[in-house]
């Protein structure tokens, strides 16, 4: 049933969208469409206010946070907002020193490689980010029955930044922890776990409508090392948050071989990205959860009719689900032209209004 309550106002008045109806696996009017990574780079807008301020800082303003979340909204229609911040921001807030650079990702000063490098990682309190609390309490009251979605960075992926100290292609540190030492690796996750479920409940407890956990990097695994030194983190994650009820959402790349476990580990609905077509994935995660997905990103280079044609295929294979949430495979990517996106979401819409 919907939650009641002051705080609940922005999901009451998105309760009855087709974004949250899809994750409920209920009729919709129309497929809903929303884009990983649609706040951003792509827009002349999101680059015009963000100009000489550094990304961070940017995630610390209530008021540029609910305008930029809100600039995709506007320019697509798209079914649902994703809250601008980003994965770190929760290792920032507790004193972690990080940044983000251009064209790079985070950077982390002093990776975090032995026992006494898990100190640092305290508990994060409401009270370490009240600009979410702020940020998504605007964002709720102007986006009336647009759902909002709240996110954060699973623990493998955010253990992957914080122990490479960066950007990695072969996590050689994080995995020779994780095989190496299995009980510092434990412990790290379960700490990781920790302070997501905090930051998606502050996002939630403001009123989100949704959340979705990142981990995008978990292709990186076998479903054996998944399940064994991953999933238990994820599902801690998933496990503190259900009591909200609102809809639990997992994505990661590359995650053909995981989708089975990242759906047992709690989601409602899982992520897909373009290596598998959906009704596969359907089969892979088993009944009672949606899927969302999946795009290939590169596909909006390729001209509208091409586009078309792609989006028409992703819909297809969609056709015998239960709850699809149309969206890319990944992120939208910086030098999208950001109009073959509002004309994506007016092809899904029109394809499947009923
Ligand atoms: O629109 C949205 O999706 C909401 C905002 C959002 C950002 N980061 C803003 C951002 C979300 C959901 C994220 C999540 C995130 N951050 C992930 C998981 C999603 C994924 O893509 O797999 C990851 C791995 C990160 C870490 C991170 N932060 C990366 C890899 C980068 C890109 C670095 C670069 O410059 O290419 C960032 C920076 C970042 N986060 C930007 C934005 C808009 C770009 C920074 C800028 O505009 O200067």
């Amino acid at each position: 049933g919907q939650p009641a309550g002051q705080q609940q106002t922005g999901r009451t008045a998105a309760y009855d969208s087709a974004f949250l109806r899809a994750c409920r696996r209920e009729p919709v009017p129309h497929t809903p469409v929303w884009f990983m990574r649609q706040a951003g780079r792509s827009l002349p807008e999101y680059r015009k206010v963000r100009e000489g301020i550094p990304m961070l800082e940017s995630c610390m303003r209530p008021e540029l946070v609910t305008e930029i979340t809100l600039q995709p909204v506007r320019r697509h229609g798209v079914d649902a907002a994703i809250f601008y911040s980003d994965i770190v921001v929760p290792l920032k807030a507790i004193g972690i020193d990080l940044d983000i650079k251009p064209g790079v990702g985070p950077v982390v000063a002093e990776p975090v490689r032995t026992r006494a490098d898990l100190d640092r990682l305290r508990p994060l309190d409401a009270s370490d980010v009240s600009y979410v609390t702020e940020a998504v309490g605007m964002l709720t009251a102007e986006l009336g029955t647009t759902p909002l979605i709240g996110f954060a960075g699973a623990p493998f992926t955010l253990a992957s930044y914080l122990i490479e100290g960066g950007p990695s292609r072969t996590y050689e540190n994080t995995k020779a922890m994780m095989y190496g030492d299995p009980e510092l690796w434990a412990d790290l996750v379960d700490r990781l776990a920790g302070i997501t479920a905090a930051f998606l409940d502050v996002q939630i407890a403001a009123g989100a409508s949704a959340v979705q956990l990142f981990d995008s990097w978990a292709g990186a695994l076998a479903p054996a090392e998944y399940r064994k030194y991953v999933m238990p983190a994820s599902a801690k994650v998933f496990d503190a948050v259900a009591h909200h009820g609102v809809p639990r959402i997992h994505f990661g790349v590359g995650t053909g071989e995981l989708l089975g476990l990242m759906g047992e580990a709690g989601a409602d609905v899982v992520g897909v990205d373009w290596r598998v077509p959906l009704d596969e994935a359907a089969r892979r995660v088993g009944p009672g959860r949606a899927l969302q997905g999946n795009l290939d990103p590169a596909v909006l280079f390729a001209g509208h009719k091409a586009v078309e044609l792609k989006a028409r295929e992703v819909l297809d294979a969609a056709s015998g689900l239960e709850g699809h949430v149309f969206n890319l495979g990944h992120g939208v990517m910086p030098n999208t032209n950001p109009d073959a996106l509002t004309r994506l979401v007016e092809y899904v819409h029109g394809q499947t209004a009923r």
